[in-house]
């Protein structure tokens, strides 16, 4: 399963990447939001350093604005995936630029028929929301394991980017889904390293080799 980062900050790519273990990133106008700088220099920068899948998201509501921002977008670097909002306009402007080999990320997808209108416009990526699901008293995953399962049972290419990660439980279940991506926030991504048998099994070896150090 691949991981990307769910954010647009520079410091937290910067801090990830060397680390191996990015395969892209995701951001959305609240991202952004967050960082300061123009925005489309912002996603520049996060291209040269991850060298994978970014997706950036348009703020037009019409398929006609999502054409072009898209198109804008997609020259800001050849790894730039062109995030659309899911609904009607979204349809007709994915398939628009699917046609002109234009990579698009299906967001806000909520329901298993959503994923799959969006996988028959030749979507590059679904986006299922799975930690806002759980806020309202549903359970996330069961839309990942729907998903999936339709994708399978027809061989769409679209691939299952699990979105709204909470914690390091969702990257789990996601990948025994066998769900393709889970973009997770940089805290996630750290709390995935944590194991306290880790940091106590280290501190015992450490120690006794400085007592075995004391006998030579
Ligand atoms: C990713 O593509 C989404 O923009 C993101 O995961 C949304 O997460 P949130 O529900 O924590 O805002």
């Amino acid at each position: 399963m691949k991981i990307f980062l769910d954010t647009g900050s520079l410091k937290d790519i910067e801090t990830l990447v060397p680390l191996g273990i990015v395969d892209g990133v995701t951001t959305n106008p609240s991202l952004m939001a967050k960082e300061s700088g123009d925005p489309k220099q912002i996603i520049k920068k996060i291209c040269q350093l991850v060298k994978g899948p970014v997706s950036a998201e348009v703020i037009s509501t019409d398929a006609e604005g999502m054409i072009r921002e898209g198109r804008e977008l997609s020259t800001l670097d050849e790894h730039v995936i062109i995030k659309l909002p899911f609904g009607k306009e979204a349809l007709k402007a994915c398939k628009a630029l699917a046609e002109e080999k234009i990579k698009v990320n299906m967001t806000l997808i909520f329901s298993p028929t959503q994923a799959l209108l969006s996988a028959k416009v030749g979507a590059a990526y679904v986006s299922p929301f799975i930690g806002r699901l759980d806020d309202i008293s549903h359970e996330g995953m069961d839309l990942i394991e729907a998903i999936v399962d339709i994708f399978q049972n027809y061989g769409f290419p679209t691939e299952v980017l699990v979105a709204s990660v909470r914690g390091p439980v969702h990257v789990v279940q996601a990948a025994r889904l066998g769900a393709d991506v889970c973009t997770c926030p940089p805290s996630v991504v750290e709390a995935m390293f944590k194991h306290p048998l880790t940091d106590i099994g280290l501190a015992k070896f450490l120690k006794d080799y400085e007592k075995s150090q004391a006998k030579v």
